[in-house]
């Protein structure tokens, strides 16, 4: 059987074109003819910009396409052609260099996959996924705000944690923007457990019984039990570092009094803005006991029960870059 070359690429589903140096068009396949509606023979010769610009100008000068014909390896590209008011197409486009013989680069072959279909699959996703944020932020919202029905300086507390907890994991993992966000999300919702418990007992713990205390401790894996089973979708788990925030790395904590790397980095930096924001914040019961005395319970406390990295991050936000916390009125995401 003898192969046509050319009807192999007139079948290809790529529109594919071969450029000169002198950025003439000296070959395109037909769907390349059909996609700008001019047939072979015209196309032969006109310039590559005439009918379909790719690069960045509509002229030979810096045009786009040099770096092809300096060898150079170019990343794949998206571009969208209006087709009407209602109707786009867009392409990924390969360029790759085309060589003679000896290898020497005398043109430039282009491809041109039409992805619209994929591209407007992923718009969809995308949209979802925003939708998807929204009904978060509105449930983490809902959650907070029952809790705030009862115990409004839970919420408070919340709210400001979640300030400062934000600060330090965008420290920690400053290219992590979702994880930054999921921390965020965590904090707000951190002692979600203490709506189990009366608040009576919330409102007064300096004169608390002993199994009072152990009703509050409670509320970290009562929160947890509350969360277990929603996958926020941040890429760790939201329950576990909420039940893990009150745990110390010299196992003095609780609930399972786990020690150092047993504990995860998400509940030993709520651990820490957790203790810093409640001794420097007003309670029911007490005035705030101020600033310096929390950076002096974590420091003085540093690795035996907070986690030192994290000790240092939170100082120098308040020393260094004077972070303070903002009184908010209603719980966002
Ligand atoms: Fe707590």
């Amino acid at each position: 059987m003898e192969v046509d070359n050319t009807q192999i690429f007139d079948t290809l589903p790529d529109s594919i074109r071969i450029i000169g140096k002198d950025k003439k068009i000296i070959w395109a396949n037909k769907l390349f003819e059909d996609l700008v509606g001019i047939d072979k023979e015209e196309l032969n010769g006109s310039k590559c910009y005439d009918y379909l610009c790719l690069g960045k100008t509509l002229g030979d000068k810096d045009c786009y396409l040099d770096k092809v014909l300096n060898d150079e390896v170019l990343p794949q590209r998206e571009i969208t052609i209006k087709e009407s008011k209602d109707k786009s197409i867009t392409f990924l486009v390969t360029h790759t260099p085309y060589r003679n013989e000896k290898e020497e680069v005398i043109g430039i072959v282009e491809y041109l996959r039409d992805i619209t279909s994929l591209v407007n699959t992923r718009t969809a996703l995308e949209e979802q996924l925003m939708r998807s944020k929204i009904i978060l932020g509105k449930t983490v919202n809902a959650l907070v705000s029952a809790i705030e029905s009862r115990d409004p300086y839970t919420a408070g507390h919340q709210r400001k944690v979640s300030q400062l907890v934000r600060q330090v994991a965008q420290a920690v993992k400053p290219e992590d923007r979702h994880w930054v966000e999921g921390m965020r999300v965590t904090a707000q919702l951190h002692d979600i457990g203490k709506i189990c418990i009366p608040a009576e007992i919330l409102a007064n713990p300096t004169t608390l019984k002993k199994e009072e205390f152990e009703l509050i401790k409670l509320h970290s894996a009562v929160g947890y039990g509350i969360l277990n089973n929603v996958d926020f979708g941040f890429g760790f788990s939201i329950a576990d570092a909420i039940l893990q925030h009150h745990e110390r790395l010299n196992g003095g904590g609780y609930p399972a009094g786990l020690t150092g790397d047993d504990i995860l980095l998400e509940a030993k930096i709520l651990a820490v803005a957790d203790v810093v924001e409640a001794m420097t914040n007003r309670r029911p019961y007490r005035e705030g006991l101020g600033l310096p005395a929390a950076l002096d319970e974590i420091e003085s406390n540093a690795s035996e029960k907070y986690d030192k990295d994290i000790v240092d991050i939170c100082r120098d936000l308040f020393m260094k870059e004077k972070f303070k916390f903002q009184e908010t009125a209603a719980a966002s995401i």
